[in-house]
């Protein structure tokens, strides 16, 4: 009797072990599930926004401030007044002016225009598109001016639907605003008189976008496009001056760290030691590095670290990154710079060098 119950008991137990494992296997697969379906969405979502230009938010994980750009303090405080366009219209109403809705940014390349556009988009927490006119502009008449027509139609529709603002980026504005009489097939002409309707208000479809245009070719861009007042503001985005690198520097260690955070939450230890920021920001500067330089140091400073310790096995001293560890990936970034100026490397650079995460 006792040994029937006994079995009875073992019996159920282990009926109900099987069955809590049967639960936990199905729960971890719905998890399972429902993560790919996810993951599934956002390609899709990608894929559409690749594709067809569709509008997507800015991702989490990269997601860049307006505080994260360094030694662009002037330009960055002008930005803040699309801030207040979002949040107090009626003042705008009442004074009779248009609240800003358009930035038009040059300057050399590497120096944060791209960035500022990311970072403006999550200030504003709008959409993003990002569109680089050479990807756009289409050898077939008629072709570029309907391209845009369907993105800038696009992002209309997107507002409209969720009430989140959206905005178009136009890298390599030069393409596009290019000085009269430039462009000898005519191809073009069409598609800028489809950006100049859409910012005159003529298509009706203004409201909800903010444009935001950039270009390094400024001397290819014509001066009467930018002087009409047809963009709220018109900035120069220049190479930093020592006390902007710097600053930069700064920053940019600091959002590595944040971003460490970001993805491994409690299991972050940070990246870097205490750094003597003056001394390496001056050596910076004497190379003339831009922002875009000081996060491809950073990123060598890592590379190298990485390759220590697969190589030599163990920490061979710390898994910081010291002074002398971006010291040394300073001087391998001059070195690159120097090998792509001269022509003999650009192919390689862009195969094995360039990574620019945003
Ligand atoms: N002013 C800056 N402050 C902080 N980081 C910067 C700054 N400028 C550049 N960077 C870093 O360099 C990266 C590349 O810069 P970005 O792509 O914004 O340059 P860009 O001006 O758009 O260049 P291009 O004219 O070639 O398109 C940024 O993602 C950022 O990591
Ligand atoms: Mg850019």
């Amino acid at each position: 009797m006792v040994e029937t119950i006994l079995e009875d008991i073992t019996e159920e137990d282990a009926k109900k072990k099987v069955i809590n494992k049967q639960a936990e296997l199905i729960n971890a697969l719905q998890r399972k599930n429902s993560l790919l379906e996810k993951q599934l969405k956002q390609y899709k979502e990608r894929e559409e926004a690749t594709s067809l230009q569709v509008t997507i938010p800015a991702e989490e994980e990269n997601q860049v401030r307006l505080a994260d750009v360094g030694g662009l303090d002037a330009v960055i405080d002008k930005l803040h007044e699309f801030r207040y366009g979002l949040a107090h219209p009626t003042l705008y109403d009442y004074y009779v002016i248009n609240p800003p809705e358009s930035l038009f940014m040059y300057g050399p390349p590497g120096t944060g225009k791209t960035m500022i556009a990311k970072a403006l988009a999550t200030e504003l927490e709008t959409f993003f598109v990002n569109l680089r006119l050479t990807d756009v502009i289409d050898k077939y008449v008629g072709e570029t001016e309907k391209t845009l027509r369907i993105i800038l139609d696009k992002s209309f529709e997107a507002y409209k639907k969720t009430g989140r603002k959206v905005l178009v980026f136009l890298d390599e504005a030069e393409q596009l605003l290019t000085k009269r009489g430039y462009h000898s097939h005519g191809v073009m002409d069409r598609a800028v008189v489809t950006l100049n309707d859409f910012m005159d208000g003529a298509s009706g479809k203004k409201e909800g976008i903010i444009l935001v245009a950039a270009t390094n070719k400024i001397e290819m861009v014509d001066e009467a496009l930018l002087r009409a007042g047809r963009f709220s503001y018109v900035v120069e985005i220049p190479p930093p001056d020592l006390k902007g690198l710097e600053q930069i520097f700064r920053k940019q260690v600091s959002l590595q760290e944040r971003r460490q955070k970001q993805r491994l939450g409690g299991e972050a230890h940070g990246i870097y030691q205490e750094l003597d920021y003056r001394s390496i920001a001056a050596t910076m500067h004497q190379q003339g590095f831009t922002g875009a330089d000081v996060h491809e140091a950073l990123a060598i400073a890592a590379r190298n670290k990485i390759k220590d310790f697969i190589e030599n096995d163990e920490l061979s001293a710390s898994a910081y990154l010291g002074t002398d560890d971006i010291m040394a990936a300073v001087n391998q970034r001059c070195q690159q710079r120097y090998l792509t100026a001269s022509g003999s490397f650009s192919k390689q650079r862009r195969i094995g060098f360039s990574n620019d995460s945003g």
